[in-house]
C-alpha cells in the first residue's frame, strides 16, 4: 500500500462534466482514500464565469478566471481539462505540460486533431497525458485496450461511440418520436454538444474512432483518413423497413485491417437484430471488437453524461496520483504510441453489403429495369420487394438487400438510376454489417 498522500489538481472547466466530477470527488473522496491511501484535492477551478450559480456545493473561493493561476501554481500536480472546443484546450494542455503538470483530459476533438503534438510534448516535458474520459465516458475502453487485452492482435473495432445519435435513433425507431424532438430530449438531458451539429455529422464519433484506432492499430491518423456520414438523412421510412428485414439502424464507427491495411470509417449502418451492438439503446455506448487470443468481445455502458464522463476522469487521477505517490514515472515514447503505421483503404475501394431505395413512380417494368442496372455493375440482391401506396396510385418504393459490392459500383449504379425519369427522389443507400 503506498503511503498516504495529497494529489492536488486544477480544473480547467466546470460546466456539467466539471461539475460532476467535483460531486463525484466529494461523494468518492473517503473510500478512495481508504482504498488507495490517496487523499485527492481539486485546489482551482477555472471558469469563464465565477458568479453564475452553480450546482453541487462548489467552494467559489477555488474559481479563477486566469489559466495562470492554475498553470503557474507550484502545488499542483495534475491538470484536468473539461473545456471542450479545439483551440483554447490544445493550448492550455501542452502549457500544462511546459509547466511541469500531468494532464487528464476528456477532449476527444483536441486528441483527434493533435494527438501526436501532445504526446510528443508529454514524452519531451516526462509527463503523462490520460484520456479515459475521452471515449466512451464510462466504459473502461482505453484500459481494456491498452493493458488488458495487449497480449491480441485485433483486427476489428466497431462502435456506437456517441450517446446523442445513439439516443435519437433509439427513439425514433421505438417511439417514432421525430428527428428534431429527440434531440432536444438529447440536448436536455446533457448528452449532446454544446454544438449538435459534432453529434449529428459523425464527427464526434469520428474523434473517439481516431482515438480508439491508434490505440488498437498503433498508426498516426489524420481525422480525413475517416470517411465520415452522419444521421441527418435517416428517414423514419427507412427505421421502419429496417425492421421488416429484422435489422436496426445504428450510427457504427467501424475500423477493420484488411490485408494489413486499415479501412476506417463512420456512417448509419444496418445491423441483424441479432447483432450484440443491436441492443444497444437510449446514450449507451458500446464497442464491439475481435482479438485473435479472446475471439468477439463486447463492452457497453453509459457513454455520455456528467456522472459517468467523471467516473473515467476519476479513475484516471487515481492511476496518476497512485503513480505519482509511489514516484513511478509511467513515461511513454512516441514508439509505444505510434507502433505500427498503415496504409488506408479508401472508402471507393470497401466493400460491404446494402440495402437500397428507390423511390419510384409506379409503372409497369419498373423493378426490372432497377435490377438490370445494378447487375450490369456486378452487384447481385440477396433480397428485393417493392412497396406501393395504395391510398396514391402511382407511387411506391422499391427496396432492395445486395450481396458485398463494391461502394464504387454502387454509387454508379445508383448516380445511373436517379437519372432514370421513373425516379420522384433520390435512392437512399444504407451499409449493412454482420
Ligand atoms: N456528445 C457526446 C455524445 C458526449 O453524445 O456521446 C460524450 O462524448
Amino acid at each position: 500500500m503506498a503511503e498516504k498522500k495529497e494529489i492536488k489538481i486544477g480544473l480547467l472547466g466546470c460546466g456539467q462534466i466539471g461539475t460532476g466530477l467535483i460531486q463525484l470527488l466529494q461523494r468518492q473522496s473517503k473510500f478512495i482514500e481508504k482504498r488507495t491511501g490517496l487523499r485527492l484535492k481539486i485546489c482551482r477551478v477555472l471558469v469563464r464565469d465565477p458568479v453564475k450559480s452553480r450546482q453541487g456545493g462548489i467552494n467559489r473561493k477555488l474559481l479563477t478566471t486566469n489559466a495562470e493561476n492554475i498553470l503557474r501554481n507550484q502545488e499542483i500536480d495534475i491538470v484536468v481539462e473539461v473545456l471542450g472546443g479545439v483551440t483554447a484546450p490544445r493550448r492550455l494542455i501542452l502549457d500544462a505540460l511546459k509547466s511541469g503538470k500531468h494532464v487528464v483530459t476528456a477532449n476527444k476533438a483536441v486528441l483527434a486533431e493533435h494527438g501526436p503534438e501532445i504526446m510528443q510534448m508529454a514524452y519531451h516535458c516526462r509527463k503523462q497525458v490520460h484520456y479515459e474520459a475521452s471515449v466512451c465516458a464510462g466504459i473502461p475502453i482505453i484500459r481494456s485496450i491498452r493493458e488488458g487485452l495487449l497480449a491480441n492482435k485485433i483486427d476489428l473495432l466497431m462502435g456506437i461511440l456517441n450517446g446523442t445519435t445513439n439516443y435519437i435513433l433509439t427513439r425514433m425507431a421505438e417511439q417514432g418520436q421525430s428527428f428534431a424532438e429527440a434531440l432536444k430530449e438529447a440536448q436536455q438531458k446533457g448528452f449532446a454538444e454544446p454544438d449538435p451539429a459534432l453529434d449529428i455529422s459523425g464527427m464526434d464519433t469520428a474523434h473517439k474512432l481516431a482515438i480508439l484506432s491508434t490505440l488498437t492499430f498503433g498508426t498516426r491518423l489524420r481525422i480525413k483518413d475517416i470517411y465520415v456520414e452522419g444521421i441527418s438523412q435517416i428517414d423514419l421510412e427507412d427505421i421502419k423497413n429496417a425492421e421488416e428485414f429484422g435489422l436496426v439502424v445504428k450510427l457504427l464507427a467501424i475500423g477493420r485491417l484488411v490485408d494489413n491495411k486499415l479501412d476506417l470509417r463512420v456512417h448509419p449502418t444496418m445491423i441483424p437484430k441479432t447483432h450484440p451492438l443491436a441492443s444497444v439503446r437510449q446514450e449507451f455506448n458500446a464497442v464491439y471488437l475481435h482479438g485473435d487470443a479472446v475471439g468477439p468481445m463486447m463492452f457497453t455502458g453509459k457513454g455520455a453524461g456528467p456522472l459517468p464522463t467523471a467516473s473515467a476522469l476519476l479513475s484516471d487521477i487515481i492511476d496518476l496520483a497512485s503513480s505519482l505517490s509511489a514516484n513511478r514515472q509511467d513515461i511513454l515514447t512516441i514508439e509505444n504510441i505510434y507502433w505500427g503505421n498503415k496504409k488506408i483503404v479508401p472508402i471507393s475501394r470497401t466493400k460491404s453489403e446494402y440495402y437500397l431505395r428507390f423511390p419510384i413512380i409506379d409503372k409497369p417494368g419498373i423493378i426490372g429495369k432497377i435490377t438490370t442496372t445494378l447487375g450490369r455493375y456486378g452487384i447481385s440482391l440477396s433480397g428485393a420487394t417493392a412497396r406501393l401506396a395504395p391510398e396514391r396510385f402511382g407511387l411506391g418504393h422499391v427496396r432492395v438487400i445486395t450481396r458485398d459490392a463494391l461502394e464504387s459500383d454502387i454509387r454508379r449504379a445508383i448516380s445511373e438510376i436517379n437519372r432514370f425519369h421513373i425516379m420522384r427522389g433520390k435512392a437512399v443507400a444504407i451499409r449493412i454489417e454482420d
